[in-house]
C-alpha cells in the first residue's frame, strides 16, 4: 500500500486525532487487572492498541467494543488464565513489555512473540529486573528478544535504577510491583510520559513520585473498575502541527489533545524553531491534561534537540527531522541512540529518506545533524515498515515538487487509521 502525496495550496481546518496510544493500552491492561467494568471512551483502535486486546483476550479477559468505546470487564488479575496458545504482540513494543510486567506475576507459563520487527527489538531491559523481582523469562540471544517465555509467581518489590530512559520498563516494573510483596521503586536517569503513575492514581492506587524516582506499593488490594476518556494522541497530532508549520499560509487547529507535560516536547521544540503553537489548556481527563492546539505556518530556523527533551519528544523525532530539512540552518539532534531500536532504525530511516526527497542528512552515532533549507523534491521513498516513518514522509511531501510516493503505508493503521483521510480534509488546493 503506498500514499501519493502532492503540495497542497495550503492546509486549514479543525481537527481531532484518535486516542492516545500509550493512554489506550494503559487503560485496557489496568482495567483487565481491576474488578468491574472499565468503560475506555475513545479508545485508540489502531492496530497496536488491539493486539493488546487480543492478548487479554487469550488470557480470558473478556472485552466489548463498539463505536470508539471498549469496555474492559475486569475480575481481576487472579482470574487470568494460563494461554492456550503464543500470545501475539503484532507490531507493539508497548503491548509486549506491559504484558510481561503483569504476566510476572501470574502463576502460570505464557509465550509472547511479534512481528519481525517486534522480534529484533531489545527485552533484556525488561527481563532482567522481572528475573530480579523472583519472575522466570526467556528469550533469544543476548537481548533476550522475543519470542519470549514467562512463567510469573510471586514476586518481590525492587529498587531498580533503570539505565535507559524507557516509560515501558519503568511501566512494566510498576505494573510487576502491584503484585510484589514490598514496595517496588523505579529510579529514571530523565523523566519520561508518566501515564502508568498517573492511570493507576486514577485507580485509586498511592503513587509516590520524589524527583525522578517512582514508588508503587506492593500488594494492592483489588482495584475497582473506572469510567476513562482517552486524549487525543499528541504524538498523532504531532503530524498536523509540522504539517501546518512548513506549508505555507496554513492554520490548522487540533481539539482535545492530551497536554501531559512528559509529551509536550514537540511544541517546544516547534516553538524554539520560530513555530507559530498556541496551546489552549481545557482541564483534566481521568489525570491527563487535555486542551486544543492551533498553529500557523511560519518560517522556521534550525535547533538543538538533546537531553531531557528527547524523551519528551521521542515519537516526534522523525517528523521534527522533516521540520527541520525544510527549517533554515542547522538542526542537530543528539542523545537519541533509543530510535535505533523503535519499530526501525528511526535515525537510519530518516536520514536516508529525507536524503531521497533532497535534503541535506548526516547521521550521528545518536541523533541526526540536517542542514535545512535546501528546497525538497518528490520522489518514492519507503515507510520501512514503519508508522511514524511512513507519517513523517508523508508530511514532507506536502512541501516537496512535484510528486511524493511513500511505500509500506499500511503500517500507518499500527497508530493512526485515518491519517490519510484527515491529511486530506485539511487540503486547500
Ligand atoms: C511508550 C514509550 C516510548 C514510546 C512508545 C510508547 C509507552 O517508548 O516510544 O511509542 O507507551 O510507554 P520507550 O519507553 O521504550 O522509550
Amino acid at each position: 500500500m503506498a500514499l501519493v502525496v502532492t503540495p497542497p495550496r495550503r492546509l486549514s481546518g479543525t481537527i481531532t486525532v484518535p486516542g492516545d496510544k500509550s493512554i489506550s493500552h494503559r487503560a485496557a491492561l489496568v482495567g483487565a487487572c481491576a474488578v468491574g467494568d472499565t468503560v475506555i471512551e475513545n479508545f485508540l483502535f489502531g492496530a497496536d492498541c488491539l493486539a493488546t486486546v487480543r492478548c487479554l483476550k487469550a488470557l480470558g479477559v473478556k472485552i466489548t467494543g463498539d463505536n470508539g468505546t471498549l469496555t474492559v470487564h475486569g475480575r481481576g488479575l487472579a482470574a487470568w488464565r494460563e494461554p492456550d496458545g503464543v500470545l501475539d504482540c503484532g507490531n507493539s513494543g508497548t503491548t509486549m513489555r506491559l504484558l510481561l510486567g503483569l504476566l510476572a506475576a501470574c502463576p502460570f507459563f505464557a509465550v509472547l512473540t511479534g512481528d519481525r520487527s517486534l522480534r529484533r527489538r531489545p527485552m533484556d531491559r525488561v527481563a532482567g529486573p522481572l528475573r530480579a523481582m523472583g519472575a522466570s523469562v526467556w528469550g533469544r540471544g543476548e537481548g533476550s528478544r522475543a519470542p519470549l517465555a514467562v512463567r510469573g509467581g510471586s514476586l518481590r518489590g525492587i529498587d531498580y535504577r533503570l539505565p535507559v530512559a524507557s516509560a515501558q520498563v519503568k511501566s512494566a516494573l510498576l505494573l510487576a510491583g502491584l503484585f510484589a510483596q514490598g514496595p517496588t521503586v523505579v529510579r529514571e536517569p530523565v523523566p519520561t510520559r508518566d501515564h502508568t503513575e498517573r492511570m493507576l492514581r486514577f485507580f485509586g492506587v498511592p503513587v509516590e513520585v520524589d524527583g525522578n524516582a517512582v514508588t508503587v506499593p506492593g500488594g494492592v488490594t483489588p482495584l475497582q473498575g473506572r469510567f476513562l476518556r482517552v486524549p487525543g494522541d499528541i504524538s498523532a497530532a504531532a503530524f498536523f502541527l509540522v504539517a501546518a508549520s512548513i506549508v505555507p499560509d496554513s492554520e490548522v487547529t487540533i481539539r482535545d489533545v492530551g497536554l501531559n507535560p512528559l509529551r509536550t516536547g514537540v511544541v517546544d521544540v516547534l516553538r524554539a524553531m520560530g513555530g507559530d503553537v498556541r496551546v489552549v489548556p481545557k482541564g483534566e481527563w481521568n489525570g491527563e491534561p487535555v486542551g486544543d492546539i492551533t498553529v500557523r505556518a511560519a518560517e522556521l530556523r534550525g535547533t538543538v534537540i538533546e537531553g531531557s527533551l528527547v524523551p519528551r519528544a521521542v515519537d516526534e523525532i522523525p517528523v521534527l527531522a522533516v521540520a527541520a530539512a525544510v527549517a533554515r540552518g542547522k538542526t542537530v539532534i543528539r542523545d537519541a541512540a533509543e530510535l535505533k531500536v523503535k519499530e526501525s532504525d528511526r535515525l537510519a530511516a530518516m536520514a536516508r529518506e529525507l536524503r531521497r526527497l533532497g535534503a541535506r542528512v548526516e547521521e550521528l552515532p545518536d541523533g541526526l545533524e540536517i542542514a535545512g533549507g535546501r528546497p525538497l523534491v518528490g520522489a518514492v521513498c519507503h515507510g520501512h515498515g514503519d508508522h511514524r516513518v511512513a507519517m513523517a514522509l508523508a508530511v514532507a511531501g506536502l512541501v516537496a515538487r512535484g510528486t511524493t510516493v511513500v511505500r509500506g503505508a499500511r503500517a500507518i493503521g499500527v497508530s493512526f487509521p485515518g491519517f490519510g483521510g484527515i491529511l486530506h480534509s485539511l487540503r486547500v488546493e
